[in-house]
């Protein structure tokens, strides 16, 4: 009954400044709910669709490797994409990479609003379901259809399309239905070497889309969920003995793009933390924060993972999150250094300050410390982002006041995972990181073979470029999925 039915509440923080000021209101957090619909329960299981596609698709491989490309600075449109390719004859599309949520979309031939050029320099595309001649439509009375909303449809009729939507909370919505098509994915056959591998994946084709959705000016052709649920791309490659459940990013702060993998990795190593159970998110157990050596003073419970608590490690999310009883003390231990700094607001909603030398001297590094003595440190020059020559905003949020009924989550999104190997271990419950250079390259197991590969960093965007006299926005796209009790 737990792993019934899910929704998803998902926030589409869109905190824009500059002179695009369109949506910016008093609360610039908005609330989303990202709903797969309600019937019955009981995930039924991707059984059969294991069965045949481990019939169509024998061999067992290993590594996935996806060209990582745009930037993670919250002062340009900080989203991570990454390129995949889809149907007979292939064609490439740009899509967001999002571990908050938990399938791929993909806008659809003709649809309604949707984007059609994006400021990102990539050539945005439609998925054309008459021009493919592999894809077909997912019918509702088929298994994937049932997972995808925990339960066989009591209304679905023979031939009916397996339809979705999601609706986010600033009014913005997505809907269309799911479709099965070839992918073709690059699989990693050797040093820094791919050769692509084709699989059957199905993902959503959006018909319709309204609110900011279809008018963003980063605007790509999709999002990616790398989820946990059985819906997503990861899931119905591994229910098909493609990968094992296990992927990887490492997203470079300076630079941009980054890597990002499926398989294990086994260099560098990382040390691990459990993932808390039964969270649809990917939640860990944050102990203690340490700032310049030294504890912060926090009652006990703070980080309890009971009821929607915990620590969400989330890249889809720019910037990171606190209660305010940590964000105050952080704050306090970071300008403690800096007695004679003085704090102005930009767009009422960051805490900026003009400083001329290496903030990583000037400032402390921050250190969280997690379950099975994991620790995640956070350099200045991650958590302080340049808005100017020597003008730098500070990205820790006080999620009390960011968050619409003022829940005090911890979030922490890109700022704190850049520069880092972040591996997601979802066969063994885990997640580990460890700081690394991200334009350089880590080592991939084939488990078919057994042998140990080189996969290497990539930036598909370095055509990118945003024209930040007209256009400086932060995109954040954080969802959680939570699971509702009927
Ligand atoms: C996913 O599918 C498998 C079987 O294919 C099932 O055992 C598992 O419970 C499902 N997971 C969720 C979260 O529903
Ligand atoms: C893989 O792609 C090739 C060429 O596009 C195609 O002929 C073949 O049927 C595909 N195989 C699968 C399993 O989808
Ligand atoms: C993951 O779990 C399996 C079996 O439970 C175990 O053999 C393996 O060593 C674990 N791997 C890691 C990296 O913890
Ligand atoms: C990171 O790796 C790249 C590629 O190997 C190298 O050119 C660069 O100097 C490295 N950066 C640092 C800071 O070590
Ligand atoms: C990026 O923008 C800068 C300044 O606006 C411009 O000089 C440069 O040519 C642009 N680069 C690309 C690749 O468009």
């Amino acid at each position: 009954m737990d792993s019934g039915k899910s929704c998803f509440l998902s926030f589409w923080v869109l905190l824009i400044f500059a002179e695009v000021m369109r949506v910016v209101t008093g609360n610039l957090v908005f609330q989303v709910h990202h709903k797969y619909g309600g019937r019955g329960e009981g995930m039924a299981a991707l059984g059969a669709l294991r069965a045949h596609d481990s019939r169509r698709h024998g061999r067992m491989l290993s590594a996935i490797d996806f060209q990582l490309g745009g930037d993670g600075s919250p002062t340009s449109a900080a989203l991570y994409y990454t390129k995949i390719t889809i149907g007979s004859p292939p064609v490439d599309y740009h899509v967001q990479v999002d571990t908050g949520s938990d399938i791929l979309w993909v806008n659809c031939h003709n649809c309604d609003r949707c984007p059609t050029k994006s400021d990102l320099h990539i050539e945005l595309k439609q998925y054309d379901l008459a021009a493919s001649s592999s894809g077909k439509v997912v019918t509702c009375d088929q298994n994937f259809c049932d997972a995808a909303f925990s339960s066989p449809n009591a209304n679905c009729q023979s031939g009916m399309n397996c339809e979705y939507s999601v609706t986010y909370g600033d009014g913005s919505r997505t809907e269309g239905y799911f479709v099965r098509d070839n992918f073709r994915f690059d699989q990693v056959t050797g040093n820094l070497q791919t050769s692509p591998m084709n699989g059957s994946i199905a993902f959503g084709c959006s018909a319709k889309q309204s609110g900011e959705l279809g008018s963003s000016s980063e605007a790509v052709d999709g999002i990616v969920g790398f989820g946990q649920a059985n819906t997503s791309i990861l899931s119905q490659l591994a229910s098909s003995r493609k990968v094992r459940k296990i992927f990887s990013h490492c997203l470079d702060g300076s630079k941009g793009g980054g890597i990002f993998a499926i398989g294990e990795v086994v260099q560098p190593k990382v040390n691990r933390t459990p993932l808390v159970p039964n969270e649809p998110h990917y939640n860990v157990n944050l102990k203690s924060v340490e700032v310049g050596g030294q504890f912060l003073n926090l009652p006990t419970d703070l980080f309890d993972t009971g009821s929607s608590k915990g620590t969400i490690i989330d890249s889809g999310t720019t910037l990171a999150y606190l209660p305010s009883e940590v964000y105050q003390q952080l704050l306090d231990r970071m300008m403690a250094q800096n007695p004679d700094l003085q704090t102005h607001i930009v767009e009422q909603q960051f805490k900026c300050f003009f400083f001329s030398e290496n903030v990583n001297d000037g400032f402390p590094v921050v250190n969280f410390h997690f379950e099975n003595s994991l620790v995640l440190p956070v350099h200045p020059s991650n958590y302080l982002f340049r808005i100017g020559e020597t003008e730098y905003c500070i990205g820790w949020q006080n999620s009390g006041m960011q968050t619409k009924d003022g829940r005090e989550i911890t979030l922490l999104g890109d700022i704190v995972l850049s520069d880092k190997l972040v591996l997601y271990d979802l066969e063994n419950q885990t997640i580990g990181w460890t700081q690394y250079n991200c334009s350089s390259s880590i080592k991939v197991r084939d488990e078919a073979t057994g042998n140990v590969y080189l996969v290497g960093a990539h930036d598909i965007s370095s055509a990118y470029n945003v024209s930040k006299a007209n256009f400086i926005a932060i995109l954040l796209f954080l969802s959680v999925l939570c699971k509702l009790i009927e």
